[in-house]
């Protein structure tokens, strides 16, 4: 299903970016250090010219490092939700006419349509892949394997839990991601609800919210029912996540050359793979 993108409203949102980098530091430590290694591998396998895709873009803080760092880079950002879109066009615009923007789900089958023609080089996604069950992801990184060029590399920065028998391993790092939440909302750092709620009443994005509402409503009938079906002590957000293994083996049944993790500090990790 094509969709429409969204116009931007006529009023300045790029505070709204920083901010938004300043609150998702509240809840991953070391996503700075993350980044850089990411940046480091695709200059290692793609040169310093590279085609990247900002996959679940939210505003670009991928694809605003990558033009930072990568002078000749080009950069596709495509997310699906119309109000972070129009935060990175005002922060960010085409990248000086090397960034264009998309709006699209990925759960239709349907959604690298509207990439752009050619191969890319590089598929880099950062905390996001967390927000689809397996089965997507399945399809997903076969769609990327058709659209990455031999060579090319695929990275999912994000937060891959423990599997369930690893209790340990889960308690440790809850209390450590609970530790680091709790000094960084004391040190004056925004949540994610606080975030959501300011921006809301934000006036003219009202068009913008109902259409992010109505994009989104699949993710909160998959919750519900996650939630209704099983429940755990870590509670609802540790319903949605796929463990680090099977991202290695859906990656590898997707037809990439090698798939590993690279980078971990707790449960916050680093996979590439080589197309
Ligand atoms: C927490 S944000 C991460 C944004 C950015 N990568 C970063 O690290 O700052 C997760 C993003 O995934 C996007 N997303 C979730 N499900 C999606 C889907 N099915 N199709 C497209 N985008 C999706 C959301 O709209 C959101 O922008």
């Amino acid at each position: 299903m094509t969709i429409t993108p969204a116009a931007n409203p006529p009023i300045d949102l790029s505070p709204w970016y920083e901010r938004w980098e300043r609150q998702q530091e509240t809840y991953i430590p070391h996503r700075e250090e993350r980044f850089t290694v990411m940046l480091d591998i695709v200059q290692h396998f793609c040169g310093d010219a590279p085609l990247v895709l900002d996959l679940l873009s939210g505003p670009g803080a991928i694809s605003a490092r990558i033009l930072r760092r990568f002078p000749r880079a080009r950069v596709v950002a495509l997310d699906l939700d119309p109000v972070l879109v129009a935060i990175g066009k005002s922060a960010h615009g085409d990248g000086g006419g090397r960034l264009s923007w998309l709006e699209a789900n990925v759960k239709d089958p349907a959604w690298a349509d509207v990439l752009p023609p050619g191969q890319l080089d590089a598929v880099l996604s950062t905390t996001a892949i967390h927000w689809l069950d397996a089965g997507d992801i399945v399809e997903l990184y076969r769609e990327l394997a058709r659209r990455i060029r031999p060579g090319g590399i695929f990275m999912n920065g994000d937060q891959m839990r423990f599997p369930p028998r690893d209790e340990a391993l889960r308690g440790l790092t809850e209390a450590m991601r609970q530790r680091h939440e709790r000094e960084a909302v004391a040190a004056g750092g925004e949540t994610w609800e606080a975030w959501w709620a300011h921006l809301r009443a934000v006036p003219e994005l009202a068009p913008l919210f109902a259409e992010r509402d109505r994009r989104f409503r699949w993710r909160n009938v998959e919750r519900e029912r996650a939630i209704g079906a099983l429940r755990t002590d870590f509670g609802e957000r540790d319903l949605v996540h796929t463990t680090a293994p099977v991202h290695r083996a859906a990656l590898l049944d997707a037809s990439f050359r090698e798939a590993e993790q690279i980078w971990q500090v707790y449960d916050n990790r680093i996979l590439l793979a080589v197309r």
